[in-house]
């Protein structure tokens, strides 16, 4: 089955900013559904930037740090919780089974993956996967649903 996708081009952060915030506004209108997004893109592709913006953009005021070197950075808010996956560091996959990698998905919660071709088979399988390509004047964004309720997403941001 294939389902929907659409591109964005983000000249700037606050492009990014602009994607993340209607993106967000698409997941907050369908909670309590949990959501899964893989994020793709190379070293400074812009993937914690985009994450930034949309964990702010569902209410989180404080810093949003890259979860490099702890592999998740939980964000618990009053609409949603939030995990913030960086896997980049993550030596064997088999990693995740000890950090409870299933309790963090499901529930009603959202999880953001950065570097998610580093979890294998332990990952839960994505609603949407957003791939963001550095190009001379900025990012360009692909934006692939991956489910039932990720086509549903895309269909519901403003942005796309
Ligand atoms: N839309 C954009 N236009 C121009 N520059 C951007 C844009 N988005 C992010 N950047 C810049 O790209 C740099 C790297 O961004 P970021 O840390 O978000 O990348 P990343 O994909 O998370 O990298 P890593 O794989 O190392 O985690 C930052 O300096 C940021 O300011
Ligand atoms: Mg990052």
């Amino acid at each position: 089955m294939s389902y929907p996708q659409a591109s964005y081009f983000a000249n700037n952060e606050d492009d990014t900013a602009k994607l993340a915030k209607d993106l967000a506004a698409a997941v907050f209108s369908q909670l309590p559904a949990d959501a899964v997004i893989y994020l793709n893109g190379d070293l400074g592709a812009g993937k914690t930037t985009f994450s930034r913006f949309f964990i702010q953009a569902l209410g989180h005021s404080g810093s949003v740090k890259s979860p490099t070197y702890t592999l998740v950075e939980p964000y618990e808010l009053e609409s949603v919780n939030i995990y913030h996956f960086d896997l980049y560091r993550l030596a064997d996959p088999e990693e995740l089974e000890f950090m409870g990698i299933r309790d963090y998905f499901g529930g009603g919660a959202i999880a953001l993956v950065e570097w998610s071709e580093k979890g294998a088979e332990y990952l839960a399988s994505p609603d949407l996967v957003i791939s963001i390509n550095i190009t001379l004047s900025g990012r360009q964004f692909q934006i692939e649903a991956k489910s039932t309720q990720g086509a549903a997403l895309l269909q519901q941001c403003k942005c796309v």
